[in-house]
């Protein structure tokens, strides 16, 4: 056994794999109750729902629904988008049955269940109403004004936003209290992720009710309060952030993807980035290039690459190179070289890391944020974000949620490297006061569950 508690709380055994799996089922458990709303509040039917937008999420959120026999609408602005989703929908279903997962009457009847149309008056008849539209603020404003003219009272308004202000989006209407965010994860007929985001006016009622479908859709629902990207995107780009950060101070791809499968990840941070596209947020990234702070370091490794044609696997090439219907990473010696340039022309001197420091650099961005979150009140519960880890990011359930591991770790060994990292690093690493709170303390995250 070794003294390293870091080293010590990665390494498996049979005990900590059943501690690790207690810990997830509890978790799991405890995420539907939430404090303050009675488990006999009365919920809203949910007979028809109309889903806007027929892209990749909103296919996916209708299978869903039709899954648990409800029925449901889906529309689009164009007739191609409204088709091509309509068949991707009846594609996935003909690919289980083709499978054995689903047989043929199962899915007819659930194909049946999905209509799709061209007018927003579809609304009119809905008892929910999901956005997966473009993830545009002010686009989605705008659907809102237009459901809200048309929706019948009580109808609940969601969006599946992957991190906007759903206070924001609730303002426009004149019914706040019905609009609340379902963040579903893509796909969504497959992802047991629910995040149900609760806006600073969403009703009681309507909180439990989108917790409750999701345990319907055999999801698993997990509230938060609104903050950009809610509880799984903030942590992810901490996450993402410092994976970036390594590379650029000497890491090499392979490496850093390395560490994070021996962690126990299916996949790298990096190879994930392929495979999703590296120009996903690429607009948005540079709209905001001007209204930086200026207090900081930023990372543009994925807007470079897709100005290169490097936007991952679609280009057969990102931070890897693929061959031509093949989705196994191979590494790139030219794009490795580019990289120790790119280091050099920023005045970074690269050095070798060893796996230890760059999961500590990926792992301790998360748990600072998670920390944030919840002294903010984002979060309910530190097991709420190994939830969201564990059931919408692949971590590896082994190490129960980034919370529950940094608790393995000890919370003073974590906060030392955090302080050490802040000293190298600068401001993205100033930690998390609740961290420093509990570490002055003596006490554990998991101590701060006692408060259910
Ligand atoms: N793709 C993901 O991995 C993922 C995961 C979670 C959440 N989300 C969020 O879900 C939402 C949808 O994302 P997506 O990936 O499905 O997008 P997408 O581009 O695949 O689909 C969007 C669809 O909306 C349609 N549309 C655009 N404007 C419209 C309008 N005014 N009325 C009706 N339809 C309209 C488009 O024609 C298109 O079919 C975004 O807010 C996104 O952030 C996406």
């Amino acid at each position: 056994m070794t003294s390293d508690p870091f080293k010590a709380a990665l390494s498996i055994t049979e005990d900590s794999v059943k501690a690790a799996a207690a810990h997830s089922k509890q978790a799991a458990a405890l995420a539907a109750q939430v404090p303050g709303i009675r488990a006999d509040t009365l919920l809203r039917p949910i007979r028809k729902v109309v889903v806007i937008g027929a892209g990749t999420m909103g296919g996916g959120i209708a299978m869903s629904l039709a899954n648990i026999g409800i029925s449901c609408t889906v529309t689009d602005a164009t007739q191609e988008g409204l088709e091509r989703g309509l068949k991707k929908v009846r594609d996935n279903y003909q690919s289980s049955v083709s499978r054995g997962r689903l047989d043929q009457p199962a899915m007819d009847q659930r194909v049946a269940l999905i209509s799709g149309s061209l007018d927003m008056a579809a609304v009119k008849d809905a008892d929910l109403v999901i956005e997966a539209v473009f993830e545009d603020l002010a686009l989605k404003q705008k659907l809102f004004l237009q459901i809200d003219a048309l929706a019948k009272p009580g109808a609940i308004l969601a969006t599946n936003t992957s991190g906007l202000d759903v206070n924001a989006i609730g303002a426009v209407t004149k019914r706040p209290q019905d609009v609340v965010g379902a963040h579903f994860f893509s796909p969504a007929h497959v992802m047991k992720l629910l995040e149900v985001v609760r806006s600073d006016a969403t009703a009681p009622d309507v909180i439990a009710t989108l917790m409750d479908l999701g345990r319907r859709m055999g999801k698993t629902a997990v509230l938060s309060r609104v903050y950009p990207g809610f509880i799984g995107n903030a942590l992810f780009r901490n996450y993402t952030r410092e994976a970036h950060f390594v590379v650029e101070d000497g890491a090499l791809p392979h490496e850093v993807d390395g560490a994070l499968t021996k962690f126990g990840y299916a996949m790298g941070v990096l190879a994930v980035q392929d495979l999703a596209g590296n120009d996903v947020g690429y607009q948005t990234r540079k709209a905001a290039l001007a209204t930086r702070a200026t207090d900081r370091r930023w990372n543009d490794l994925t807007m470079k690459l897709t100005d290169m044609g490097r936007r991952g696997q679609k280009d057969n090439k990102g931070w890897y190179l693929y061959a031509p219907g093949d989705r196994k990473p191979q590494r790139d010696p030219e794009f490795e070289q580019w990289l120790v340039q790119e280091s050099a022309r920023m005045g970074i001197t690269r050095r070798p890391f060893s796996e230890e420091e760059i999961l500590k650099r990926c792992l301790y961005g998360m748990v600072n944020e998670g920390a944030k979150l919840l002294e903010l009140g984002i979060a309910l519960r530190p097991s709420d974000i190994d939830t969201v880890y564990l059931t919408g990011y692949g971590f590896p359930a082994q190490h129960g949620g980034p919370m529950f591991l940094a608790d393995r770790i000890g919370l003073a060994n974590v906060l030392a490297d955090i302080q050490r990292f802040h000293t190298e690093h600068g401001v993205w690493w100033t930690p998390a006061p609740l961290l420093e709170k509990l570490v002055r303390e003596g006490k554990t995250f998991a101590s701060l569950q006692a408060a259910d």
